[in-house]
């Protein structure tokens, strides 16, 4: 990809295409001191209300740069590596790190250690990678004193508070508005559905665990959708079109959303998986289209719930797991409060927190 000038018109060259690039494009960008603030690389101009009928008078390439006269009478040296870093038109971040599909199969999954100065480290930069890699991570001896988990999540980027609490505190309790506050086992779902939006990322942090069961598993909804989708493409369609209703109530709020239990972005790519079968309701539909979709649903549901696409561990006082909720399922094998105290923290944060945090830990070691 190349910068070229030919008599007063500037040209993206790629190789096999080249195209003029819009003067007023290049207008937007000017970052000489009037234009720009250093401290906050916010614009000084509004562009939107600028007639962008406007022409370069002069141009020269040197040393990197691209210095531009335009007719209006403003002027500027623009950094061409700056300028090559837009023409993707796509996040480089985050887009760029692949997913890793896992089963019950996963094996040597890196754990993080908790120590000074982690938020700013390259040991963090590392740990978001791992996350956007296999959606979940878990970091080991993490402080468990003073609700440390809302300043770690607050160290990444800003809880998002719930109508739980900021956080919450899981343990098995009597009268509980949630099945997580029992010592039930707990199949694999995913958190909050029925709200707009749901809250993207699960802290869970395991203060006490005494009990013998309370196993946590995972299951990569990403994994299994995508081997859904090959198989049995019909099945795939259908989870993905029709909308069911998730719906939450106690006696202080109702919520309420609509979604597809697989939901696909405008490329009709993977995005977010939702599952909670003690909370959704599927809509009213043609008794045979109903009948399609039970039977599509009971099949993703016996794909999720299969040993093969789970993995299964005890979190150990001091562990804290990060989980995607729109990837990954979460659930927890019963456990047997006589045996002793079990008890974990959770709150939630959500892409924001992560991919901004990322992006700076790039620019911070040069990454
Ligand atoms: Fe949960």
């Amino acid at each position: 990809m190349k910068i070229e000038l030919i008599e007063n018109k500037i040209f993206i060259n790629r190789g096999d295409s080249k195209e003029e690039i819009h003067p007023f494009w290049l207008r937007e960008r000017l970052d000489g001191e009037e234009f720009l603030d250093k401290g906050t690389q916010q614009r000084l101009f509004d562009p939107s209300s600028m007639n962008c009928e406007v022409a370069v008078e002069k141009a020269k390439i040197s040393d990197g740069f691209i210095e531009i006269n335009f007719n209006d009478g403003a002027s500027s040296r623009i950094d061409l590596n700056k300028l090559a870093s837009e023409f993707s038109n796509k996040d480089t971040v985050i887009k760029s790190i692949n997913k890793i599909k896992w089963d019950s199969t996963l094996k040597n999954v890196k754990n993080f250690e908790y120590k000074d100065n982690f938020f700013e480290s390259k040991e963090m930069h590392d740990l978001l990678v791992s996350f956007y890699q296999y959606g979940f991570v878990i970091i080991k001896n993490v402080p468990t004193e003073d609700n440390f988990i809302v300043k770690f999540a607050n160290s990444i980027g800003s809880v998002r508070r719930t109508n739980f609490g900021e956080h919450f505190n899981v343990r098995s309790k009597l009268n509980p508005n949630d099945l997580a506050y029992t010592t039930l086992h707990l199949t694999p779902h995913t958190d909050n559905p029925y709200r707009n939006p749901v809250p993207c990322i699960q802290l869970l942090h395991c203060i006490e665990n005494e009990v013998s069961g309370g196993f946590s598993t995972l299951v990569d909804g990403y994994t299994v959708t995508e081997n859904l989708k090959k198989d049995d493409p019909e099945t795939y369609k259908v989870l993905s079109e029709v909308k069911v209703r998730f719906r939450f109530t106690d006696k202080n709020v109702v919520l309420e959303d609509w979604s597809e239990l697989i939901h696909l972005d405008e490329e009709k790519n993977f995005k977010q998986v939702r599952f909670s079968p003690r909370l959704d309701y599927v809509p009213i539909l043609e008794k045979n289209k109903l009948d399609f979709y039970y039977k599509a649903r009971k099949k993703l549901s016996d794909l999720y719930n299969s040993e093969k696409n789970r993995i299964e561990f005890k979190l150990e006082p001091k562990d804290l797991m990060m989980m995607d909720n729109y990837r990954v399922l979460h659930g927890r094998t019963k456990f047997d409060p006589e045996e002793g105290k079990r008890f974990l923290q959770g709150c939630y944060i959500d892409f924001d927190s992560t991919e901004g945090k990322l992006r700076h830990l790039k620019r911070k070691f040069n990454l």
